[in-house]
């Protein structure tokens, strides 16, 4: 089964520097991936820098300079487009690619190894925040 699945736009993508969203492997475990802008198009890679397990995007938006993203726990910057990275820790090292493709603007996750599971962080799914059910507000006079 390949379903295409429609993430964000190539736009949005541009305009916010990183998108991040949670997919599940073929075992059913969840991992995140992140979109980047390369030069017209966007590229997707998993969430992870490859020196240490830190996050790239750690739920507020990657850190995209100069055509790479920097890892924000020792600053190696890996370039969006080939995932490559050539400097500091993790120089020589290059980031899980998920694959994308584009249509008319918008990104499709294509990807066999991943299905899409929800935009956002692994923790970002719905009903994990605070807000439980908002206490019946009784008017009376
Ligand atoms: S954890 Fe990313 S450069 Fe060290």
């Amino acid at each position: 089964m390949s379903e295409r699945t429609r993430l964000t736009t190539v736009e949005d993508v541009h305009e916010n520097d990183s998108w991040l969203f949670t997919v599940r492997d073929e075992y059913g475990e969840r991992d995140e991936a992140i979109l980047l802008p390369c030069e017209d198009g966007v590229e997707a890679w998993i969430n992870r820098c490859m020196h240490q397990p830190q996050r790239l995007d750690r739920g507020f938006g990657a850190a995209v300079r100069d055509g790479e993203v920097v890892c924000p726990r020792h600053g190696s910057g890996f370039d969006t487009c080939s995932g490559y990275c050539d400097n500091g820790e993790a120089e020589g090292t290059t980031l899980v690619d998920v694959e994308v493709a584009v249509e008319d603007g918008a990104v499709y996750l294509d990807d066999r190894s991943y299905t899409f599971d929800h935009e956002g962080g692994i923790d970002d799914e719905d009903g994990d925040g605070d807000d439980g059910p908002s206490s019946s507000s009784h008017i009376s006079f």
